[in-house]
């Protein structure tokens, strides 16, 4: 807004997930002075959001160094300020691949340090792993024979815990003024348009009970988002991966306290259990699955009811048991629990989608694409969506709404793996 001070202006944003509340608190801080929060779950951290959960990677190692540069920022923010400190905990990354890995799977790693390695921030932070006894040296409390893991281990590096943080951004925006409404008054169902002699405005949104008018419209529903905005069409595609726990004893997760986040890529990824519950919590990070099926305009979308996302497909049992025997066989039969399926919006290019929605004449902003790997963005994330609003347009690029152009007909996730339906798919019984 040229010649106006930009503080002065209503911002109403939608969802109240790591971008929405990342965005909320940023604005506070600058001194806008009436921002509303809409969010449709009860409780914040939402149920619904991608970013409530036990834990989520925070590692800087990019193939794109624009991305490295921004986790390195955001790195020394979870490092240093006081809100986000409490909840991260820098016990190193380790990336490798099993032995059964396919050769492909396992050439890939080479290409990928020669790629990071020139990076200064990674001087001195990486080491080669090259078989079980490079494994114990960073991960001496690893039981389990992990035979022939190949990949690299990253100090500058760890995991956020990712509802507490979000918790603790939520109780600042509140310190700070935000009003946030939760539960069906928050539930938006619609957006509100003008008819303005130059073109269509957004004015507001509306949920069953109330319309809420604002300046600005901030769309930060995740995976969700083309349910107000179908015309985001294919840009955005709702993937899920499955989650699961294990329920270790105090003792037991004592004895793994300090390990580092592990990715065995052909298998799945853990965590040091968690230190209030002392669950561990497994990913098999495949493709991410697609609902198609359900909707009504040739998107996946997420399961509207939470209770739809309360599993996770039967392969992934047998990854995270093979990856168990490897690593902790002590626990290879504990019961899973706490079974769900964990939505993000994914992109063609895994780059997010941060701009205004053409036509609205600069009224309405869209904040997704997270393609997985957003999270570790919470600290700095509220910069990126303030510097449009000031700046009036999207400056970088590659966070612009995507020209359909750009689209490729037929592509899969960062086109490495086949995309499978969820719809008819085989569960765990857990
Ligand atoms: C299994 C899994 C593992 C991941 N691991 C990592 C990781 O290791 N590192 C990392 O950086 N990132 C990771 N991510 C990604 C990270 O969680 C997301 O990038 C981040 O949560 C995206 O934030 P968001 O605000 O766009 O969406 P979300 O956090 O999903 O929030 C969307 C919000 O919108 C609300 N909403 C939706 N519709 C409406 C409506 N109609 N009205 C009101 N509110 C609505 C929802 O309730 C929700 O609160 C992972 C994601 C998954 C699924
Ligand atoms: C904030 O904006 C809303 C919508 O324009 C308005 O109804 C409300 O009075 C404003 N609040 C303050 C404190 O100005
Ligand atoms: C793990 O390493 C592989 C290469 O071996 C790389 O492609 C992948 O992106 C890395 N994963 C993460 C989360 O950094
Ligand atoms: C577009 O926005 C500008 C600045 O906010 C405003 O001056 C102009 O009247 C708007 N145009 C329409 C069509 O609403
Ligand atoms: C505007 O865009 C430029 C270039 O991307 C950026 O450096 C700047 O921080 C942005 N924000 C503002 C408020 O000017």
């Amino acid at each position: 807004m040229p010649g106006q001070d930009p503080t002065k202006s209503t911002i109403l944003i939608i969802g109240a997930g790591c971008f929405g509340l990342a965005t909320a608190h940023r604005l506070a801080l600058a001194g806008y002075y009436n921002v509303t929060m809409l969010e449709k779950d009860d409780v914040v951290p939402s149920r619904f959001s991608a970013a409530n959960d036990l834990n989520k990677v925070i590692r800087a190692e990019y193939a794109d160094s624009f991305y490295t540069d921004l986790s390195v920022k955001a790195i020394q923010k979870w490092r240093s300020d006081p809100l986000y400190r409490p909840h991260y905990h820098e016990t190193g990354f380790l990336n490798v691949t099993s032995d059964k890995a396919a050769q492909v799977t396992k050439d890939v790693v080479t290409n990928y340090l020669t790629s990071i390695k020139g990076h200064p921030a990674f001087k001195g932070q990486f080491s080669t792993i090259n078989g079980a006894a490079d494994v114990k040296k960073v991960a001496p409390a690893f039981s389990g024979p992990t035979a022939g893991w190949t990949g690299y281990f990253n100090k500058m590096a760890g995991y956020g815990h990712s509802a507490d943080a979000s918790k603790a951004v939520y109780e600042d925006c509140v310190k700070l003024g935000v009003k946030f409404v939760l539960g069906s008054d928050g539930d938006v169902t619609g957006l509100v348009y003008a008819s303005r002699p130059a073109g269509k405005v957004c004015v507001g949104a509306k949920t069953r009970q109330k319309t809420y008018r604002a300046d600005k419209i901030i769309l930060a529903m995740g995976a969700d988002v083309s349910r107000l905005v179908p015309q985001i069409g294919p840009q955005v595609t709702g993937r899920c991966w499955g989650v699961v726990h294990i329920q270790l004893t105090p003792s037991e997760a004592e004895a793994l306290r300090g390990i580092p986040v592990t990715n065995v890529r052909d298998l799945a990824f853990f965590f040091e259990p968690d230190r209030a519950t002392n669950k561990l919590k497994f990913c098999h990070m495949g493709g991410g699955f697609t609902n198609f099926a359900s909707s009504k305009n040739g998107l996946s979308l997420p399961f509207a009811k939470l209770e739809d996302s309360q599993f996770i497909p039967l392969d992934d049992e047998a990854y995270i048991r093979t990856l168990l025997r490897e690593v902790l066989p002590q626990f290879a039969d504990r019961p899973l629990i706490d079974a769900h399926l964990c939505w993000f919006a994914d992109t063609i290019d895994s780059d997010y989608i941060i701009d205004y929605v053409p036509g609205t004449n600069a009224s309405l902003i869209v904040l997704s694409g997270d393609s997985g790997h957003g999270f570790k963005m919470l600290p700095i994330f509220g910069d990126f969506v303030k510097d449009i609003l000031e700046n009036g347009s999207q400056n970088i690029a590659k966070w612009r709404w995507k020209d359909s152009s750009r689209i490729k007909e037929g592509s899969t996730w960062r086109g490495d793996t086949a995309t499978q339906e969820l719809v008819g798919l085989p569960r765990a019984r857990l």
